[in-house]
């Protein structure tokens, strides 16, 4: 029986940052309403001609660093993203070109927020049938593309960056379960309209019905806790980190209530990224490994929840 082990993390931001405080400049907001309807304190945005691969680049080559591990070793190669470069081809293949590798598959995963767990469990599965032995495994966003910056309700919520795992064939976990869920009677609450179904795309961007989004977050997100911790005979108790997607702080701290866990057990990123979509996780988790918080053998639970709807999670023994 073969696992799926991580066996390195990084992350990138770009560097120009946008405060609460440049957006009351630019909307009709204040930054303490930004603050405690969201916990966003500043989010990072990409300058132009600064791109989804770009991005992603710098955070793969610092997972493969951390892994120890060559882009050569690699056999997947997996971008979870809403925001890619061009429409074809893949982010992924032009990451794969950066690094110089050729050959092994390479390809986009689009499941918006949940895009990154959406593609820990993918990657899991080539792992545990022998199909890769190292699979990197990307969540990148320029969501800032994608935003109407006169649209109070929705540009002061989303960042950019980028987060990446490699990980590696075990004889162990590593990840010891995925689950995944979607529906899309939910299509109309969180979407960008826009898109070549009617001819050439027109200018899109992000439209959310935010409260309703909120109410279905909290619930869902309480039940794959459940689901998890059900499936794998685990208690609230044995769940060391959350490592959750960052829309919002009350949707986290309402998670972590149901976990029974103290927010100094919760990677929170959301003041300082907002909502990156699928880099989000990612993000937060190389944060936590890098500053020494998150420590080998301790159990890690992802959640997410996104445009679709698309949710899920993924249990870590890390
Ligand atoms: O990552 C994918 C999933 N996304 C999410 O999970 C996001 C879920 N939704 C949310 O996080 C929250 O619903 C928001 C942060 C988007 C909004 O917070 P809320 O507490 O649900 O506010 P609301 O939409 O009910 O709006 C409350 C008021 C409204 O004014 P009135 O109608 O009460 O006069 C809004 O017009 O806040 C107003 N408002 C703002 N005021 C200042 C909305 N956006 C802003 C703003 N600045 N930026």
């Amino acid at each position: 029986m073969k696992y799926s082990r991580i066996l390195g993390t990084g992350s990138h931001l770009p560097a120009r940052v946008m405060t609460n405080a440049d957006l009351e400049a630019i909307v009709d907001t204040t930054s303490a309403w930004i603050r405690e309807r969201t916990g966003i304190e500043k989010r990072h945005l990409v300058s132009e001609g600064e791109t989804c691969c770009d991005l992603a680049e710098v955070a793969a080559r610092r997972a493969l660093d951390a892994a120890g591990v060559q882009a050569s070793e690699l056999d997947l190669i997996l971008i979870a993203t809403t925001t890619p470069d061009r429409f074809f081809p893949s982010t992924a293949c032009l990451l794969q070109q950066r690094l110089g590798v050729r050959g092994c598959p390479a390809f986009d995963l689009q499941a918006v927020c949940a895009g990154f767990v959406y593609a820990m469990d993918v990657a899991d599965r080539f792992i545990r049938t022998g199909a890769a032995q190292r699979a990197l495994v990307v969540g990148s966003e320029t969501i800032s593309r994608i935003l109407d910056w006169t649209d109070r309700t929705t540009c002061v919520l989303f960042g950019d960056g980028a987060g990446a795992v490699v990980l590696g064939s075990a004889d162990e976990p590593g990840i010891v379960s995925s689950h995944l869920h979607a529906d899309g009677a939910y299509k109309d609450l969180l979407q960008v309209p826009g898109g070549i179904g009617n001819g050439r795309p027109e200018a899109a961007f992000i439209e959310m019905k935010g409260n309703e989004v909120f109410r279905v977050a909290v619930t869902t997100l309480g039940r794959i806790v459940d689901e998890t911790l059900q499936a794998n005979g685990l208690s609230r108790s044995d769940v060391d980190w959350l490592i959750p997607h960052q829309a919002n702080i009350r949707i986290i701290q309402a998670t972590a209530r149901k976990l029974d866990l103290p927010m100094e057990r919760v990677v929170v990123t959301v003041d300082a990224h907002g909502n990156t979509s699928s880099a989000s996780i990612p993000l937060a988790f190389d944060q936590a490994v890098r500053d020494g918080r998150i420590r080998r053998g301790e159990m890690l639970l992802m959640e997410a929840f996104g445009g679709g709807f698309t949710w899920g999670s993924v249990l870590i023994r890390y």
